[in-house]
């Protein structure tokens, strides 16, 4: 018989790639069934996702809030889950500089009410497992001179963002230990590709360089970010949720550590623009300088590594914004997009 596997967050940035890779390879749709839910907030853009949706019968979609307790309870009445895997969070840092409230509220108590119902799903002997995408900023930050992070470094979460992340992976720890709750949690670097939302650095520099407007540098670009491409990490998180162990929680990283700037550069260097396009502009509160993750427990236990490049992997994602402008402006100009007040001032 198919397995159920409630997808959460798939219309936005990594759980709509997860969509149309994964769910898509024959031997997953033989042996499985998806129903993805998402609010659709500002950041979940359901075109993205609708032609596979129409096109798979294995995948449906369901619009709720996880915020709505009641909502959730109905939801898991309603399909008999075998599985879970969570992407859905408020994921923006510089909004919730402006506003945490909101971050608390999906990223914690949605992640609890998810929990809640998944639990009385779980009974001993079945095989439900529940994944927790997570993040390696609830780690901290890092010196130049400091180890990149292992699962064992200490949570030390810097901004309400990385706060509100940190605090749902220990209520999901805490199922574990209390409940014996099959669940993992993946903490993973920063994602780039495609479909991602126009806030982030990637695709505002792409978008900037593009229309030869001047690209916005916090401080003076010398943080330092890892970065993953979302394909890799999408590897990472189904090796998770079909091999992982209960409990544990396994890094995903790029392997590719640059500093903004560097990166900046070389996106300017693509459109073929000068650094005078560079604009250096106040640094963000609380800015975490350098993060770096190791991966080496998720490569010996699950036989995971990072396949993409940077060079390869940034050609690839300037390219498919280049492609798909159309994408771009309809996301952008979206009534949830325009009505939020927490908007940052460089979108
Ligand atoms: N993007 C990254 O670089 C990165 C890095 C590490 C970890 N993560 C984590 O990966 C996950 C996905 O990130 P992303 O970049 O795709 O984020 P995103 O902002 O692009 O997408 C989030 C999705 O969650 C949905 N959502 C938000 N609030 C919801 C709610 N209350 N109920 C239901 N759905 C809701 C949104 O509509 C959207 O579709 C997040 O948990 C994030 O913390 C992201």
């Amino acid at each position: 018989m198919k397995k159920t596997v409630l997808l959460t967050g798939c219309a936005g940035f990594i759980g709509s790639n997860f969509l149309k890779t994964i769910t898509l390879r024959p031997e997953v749709k033989k042996e499985y069934n998806f129903v993805i839910v998402d609010a659709l907030t500002y950041a979940g853009h359901y075109p993205t996702i609708e032609t596979e949706i129409k096109n798979n019968h294995h995948l449906s979609f369901e619009c709720l809030d996880l915020r709505h307790e009641e909502k959730v309870q109905e939801l898991f009445k309603k399909y008999s889950f075998d599985g879970v895997i969570h992407f859905a969070a408020e994921s923006h840092v510089d909004r919730s500089i402006k506003n945490p409230n909101i971050f608390i509220e999906t990223n914690v108590l949605g992640t609890l009410n998810l929990l809640n119902e998944s639990l009385k799903k779980f009974v001993t002997g079945n095989d439900f497992r529940f994944v927790h995408i997570s993040t390696d900023e609830v780690y901290g930050t890092l010196k130049d001179d400091e180890a990149t992070f292992t699962e064992e470094h200490p949570i030390k979460p810097n901004s309400p963002y990385s706060a509100s992340k940190a605090s749902s992976d220990l209520v999901v720890r805490s199922f574990f230990e209390t409940y014996g709750f099959p669940a993992m949690i993946t903490r993973c670097s920063n994602n780039y590709g495609p479909y991602q939302f126009p806030e982030k650095f990637i695709p505002l520099m792409v978008q900037r360089a593009k229309s030869g407007e001047k690209l916005p540098i916090y401080g003076e670009g010398k943080n330092i970010r890892d970065w993953i491409f979302v394909d890799d990490h999408n590897e990472g998180v189904w090796k998770v949720f079909t091999k992982g162990r209960a409990g544990e929680v396994y890094n995903l990283g790029g392997g590719c550590e640059r500093r903004n700037l560097d990166v900046a550069k070389t996106i300017l260097q693509y459109f073929n623009l000068s650094e005078d396009h560079l604009s250096f502009v106040t640094d963000r509160l609380g800015h975490d300088y350098r993060y770096g993750i190791c991966y080496e427990k998720t490569a010996r236990e699950l036989d995971w590594a990072p396949s993409v490049s940077f060079e390869e992997g940034l050609k690839k994602t300037i390219e498919w914004y280049l492609n798909n402008e159309d994408w771009m402006e309809s996301v952008k100009h979206r009534k949830e997009v325009v009505d939020r007040k927490d908007a940052t001032v460089y979108f």
